[in-house]
């Protein structure tokens, strides 16, 4: 686990709008804000003894100047559903219309904004994410990601992230508060080389699902439960989940248990 003591949010510049934001994220997650004040990165580092500096640019917010919010092939992936190509995690998850869904492992909200897509303007998509450096930068980037069709940002925009454990948020809810609950747990190896996904990996979560968070999130569920694996992974048996959904040439697969 990072130690945020060791970790702090500056700016690009001393611009005011900047400097607000980082004083939120400061607060929202408690860290220290550091004032730029012209100082080289490096030197802002050396001299607070700082493991990781989030710094507010002005088109983004990007961690150590590698890591920055970016929602992978969500933008290729809701074109193939425009066309009415089919996505097997939104087969899995049966989405309907105005679906509401539960994401308990947001990461860089890839799938999550598909979900909410294919849920609708009238659907919910609620984004739970231990990693308060990953939070900070899901939660700013879907506020601000500029690129990609008017529609697809919108679903960004509606798209509410919460900072924390899903063993532990799973146990508020009430019984039937969402129609569909997911989980994408973190894969060992990587899957996909790509610099915003290695730039997670550093401050991601790797604890595993067990038997019992499927029962938790069982009772969350109205619908379904959906599980996602990589194509040899071992999880479908140890949990129990008989109803996989993946492609023959697919590194990975979609499984889900029915209420
Ligand atoms: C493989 S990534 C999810 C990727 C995501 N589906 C996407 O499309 O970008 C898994 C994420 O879940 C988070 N996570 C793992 N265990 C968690 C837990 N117990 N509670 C909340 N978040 C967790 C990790 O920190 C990581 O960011």
């Amino acid at each position: 686990m990072i130690n945020l003591d060791k970790v702090a949010v500056t700016t690009s510049r001393d611009r005011e709008h900047q400097i607000n934001t980082a004083k939120d994220i400061s607060k929202e997650i408690g860290i220290q804000y550091i004032p730029r004040e012209k100082m080289s990165l490096d030197s802002i580092k050396t001299k607070y003894n700082l493991s990781h500096l989030i710094i507010v640019r002005e088109d983004k917010i990007v961690v150590d100047e590698n890591y920055f919010f970016h929602p992978g092939m969500a933008i290729p992936r809701i074109k193939m559903l425009k066309k009415g190509e089919p996505d097997p995690m939104v087969q899995a998850m049966d989405i309907n219309e105005g679906d509401r869904i539960l994401d308990c492992t947001l990461g860089m909200a890839s799938d999550a904004i598909v979900a909410g897509f294919a849920a609708g303007s009238m659907g919910k998509v609620t984004g739970i994410e231990s990693s308060p450096i990953i939070y900070v930068i899901t939660k700013w980037g879907l506020a601000g990601y500029q690129e990609g069709s008017k529609d697809a940002q919108k679903v960004m925009r509606n798209i509410a992230v919460i900072n924390a454990y899903y063993e532990e948020y799973l146990q508020k809810l009430p019984e039937n508060s969402y129609d569909i609950v997911y989980f994408d747990p973190m894969f060992e190896k990587p899957l996909i080389r790509s610099n915003g996904i290695q730039g997670l990996r550093a401050f991601a979560n790797y604890a595993q699902i067990n038997k019992k968070i499927i029962e938790l999130a069982l009772k969350v569920a109205k619908k379904r439960v959906v599980i996602k694996d990589w194509k040899h992974g071992r999880l479908f048996d140890q949990l129990s989940v008989d109803n996989i959904i993946g492609g023959k040439y697919s590194s990975i697969k979609y499984g889900f248990i029915k209420k």
